[in-house]
């Protein structure tokens, strides 16, 4: 699997090519790019948000412990308002007491006609470049 990820604070987008099986065992291969929208200002329109972190620390996504959860709009293309394809819902944790990894388990479910039905879990995380 090849996951390319492209996050800028506020809003971000994640791409994720997912190569599956090889042509000679009988499985079909099934080779997709999708596009997640994670709103994560803090605005009412937000998809992510933290929902949990130390008292007295900011809950952001450098501060160690802090929980989010989000619910983003998945789509074909780069565009927000190209075709969507599902949502991509789980929890970010920043699991590094320097604040520089977060821990990802999303779940991609798909609401499309062609995958309606079918999820993809993915467990990952946000390296310390994620804003570059
Ligand atoms: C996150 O919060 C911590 C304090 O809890 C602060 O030191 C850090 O600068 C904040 N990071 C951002 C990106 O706001």
């Amino acid at each position: 699997m090849a996951v390319a990820v492209l996050l800028v604070l506020g809003i971000s987008m994640v791409m994720f090519t997912i190569p599956a099986g090889k042509a000679d065992d009988g499985l079909k291969q099934t080779i997709m790019s999708v596009y997640f929208h994670d709103h994560s200002s803090g605005s009412p329109d937000s998809t992510a948000r933290a929902v949990v972190g130390f008292p007295g620390k900011l809950w952001n996504l450098t501060q160690f412990g802090t929980l989010f959860v989000s619910d983003d709009p998945v789509t074909e293309g780069p565009d927000p308002e190209s075709a969507p394809v599902g949502r991509g819902q789980g929890i970010f944790v920043t699991t590094s007491l320097d604040g520089v990894n977060t821990h990802v388990s999303l779940s991609i479910v798909f609401t499309n006609e062609a995958y309606i039905g079918s999820t993809i879990q993915s467990l990952s995380f946000i390296p310390a470049n994620r804003t570059k």
